[in-house]
């Protein structure tokens, strides 16, 4: 079956074609994704008022674009699956309107997406992950381990009490006056840091349990970078460094724990950790998950970086999955601006 997936609920705005054949394998059409990070740069972070807006000026022209790369027509497909929530409620309104209009013009079923299932089942469609495998979802929005037995069927481990990693590494760069999108300048200037200049705390870390949380740490950093004022480039660096390995440090060791208690609770599946979200390009943090996945014998598998960051395939893919199982939803469905999964 052939699904164009849509998704609006962040700052991208992006839409895509996918095929999902009887044997469960997927196959992108096509995947176009247009990002907002120009209109919000000058604010410092994105603006929900005006990303709904672009998402509006955009969408269609990108649907085109998706169904033209795909070389498909509305006709040609079986379903269109669009991301009805969590997320920025503007924005997720455009796109989950925008989908269920053209369903019913087309008479095609629709399938409203959680976005963070769509994360969750990526590694499906990439690397043809069997269930059940622990996902760690890290991005701008969200901190969290999943664990993923089937479609539908998910158990939320842990996850952030504050700020997300995606976003603690972006209030980091804007401390430091370094721009947007903040986790990569954050990243790229840690390379020429040293990583021990800092002594910054990791929370929680004395705490049994799986959750995350990154404000005391932002906050530390904060404290630092005033204390060091006026900041040379070499103090930014060093700031950057030890910031990014008290992360590193965090994310190792509760992956591990997460890893452990996989083994403990499914101990007949393979244990595989899937990582997601757009943190999920930074080479330090996949180093050390790929060293705890080695030690643990664990599966590491991380998709295709434009594929952890968002994007319509994975709405078009997790749409797929419940269709195959015969599941879509009415044209009454809600747009959800928090929807746990
Ligand atoms: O998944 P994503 O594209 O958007 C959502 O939040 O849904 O993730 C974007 C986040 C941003 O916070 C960005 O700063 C972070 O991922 N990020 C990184 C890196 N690349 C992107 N964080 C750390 N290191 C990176 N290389
Ligand atoms: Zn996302």
């Amino acid at each position: 079956m052939k699904i164009l997936g849509i998704e609006t609920s962040c700052d991208e705005t992006a839409a895509s074609v996918v095929l999902r054949d009887a044997d469960g394998r997927g196959t992108i059409f096509s995947n176009i994704v247009r990002s907002q990070v120009e209109e919000h740069a000058a604010f410092g972070g994105v603006v929900p008022e005006l990303a709904a807006r672009a998402h509006v000026s955009h969408l269609d022209g990108i649907i085109a674009r998706a169904l033209d790369e795909a070389g498909v027509a509305l006709g040609d497909l079986d379903a269109i699956a669009a991301t009805a929530g969590p997320g920025l409620i503007g924005g997720v309104l455009v796109g989950l309107t925008t989908g269920k209009a053209l369903a019913a013009a087309a008479g095609l079923k629709f399938i409203g997406v959680n976005h963070l299932e769509g994360h969750a089942l990526t590694a499906r469609l990439t690397d043809g992950v069997e269930f059940p495998y622990l996902m760690l979802l890290v991005s701008g929005g969200h901190s969290q381990f999943v664990l993923v037995r089937g479609v539908g069927d998910y158990e939320r481990w842990g996850g952030t009490i504050d700020d997300a990693l995606g976003e603690a590494f972006d209030k980091v760069a804007k401390m430091l006056d370094l721009g947007l999108p903040g986790g990569p300048r954050v990243e790229a200037l840690a390379r020429s840091g040293d990583p021990r200049r800092f002594r910054l705390p990791r929370p929680l870390m004395g705490e049994a349990r799986l959750d995350f949380s990154f404000s005391g740490l932002k906050t530390a950093v904060r404290l630092a970078a005033e204390d060091a004022a006026p900041l040379t480039d070499q103090d930014a660096a060093d700031l950057c460094a030890s910031f990014q390995a008290a992360v590193v440090e965090i994310v190792a060791k509760r992956s591990a724990a997460a890893l452990a208690r996989f083994a403990a609770a499914l101990p007949d599946a393979t244990p595989t950790l899937v990582v997601a979200g757009g943190v999920a390009a930074n080479r330090a943090i996949a180093a050390a998950l790929g060293a705890v996945a080695e030690k643990a014998g664990a599966r590491l598998v991380v998709p295709p970086i434009a594929l952890c960051t968002d994007n319509g395939a994975m709405i078009a893919w997790a749409g797929a999955e419940r269709l195959a199982l015969g599941r879509s939803d009415g044209l009454d469905l809600p747009a959800r601006p928090r929807w746990p999964l």
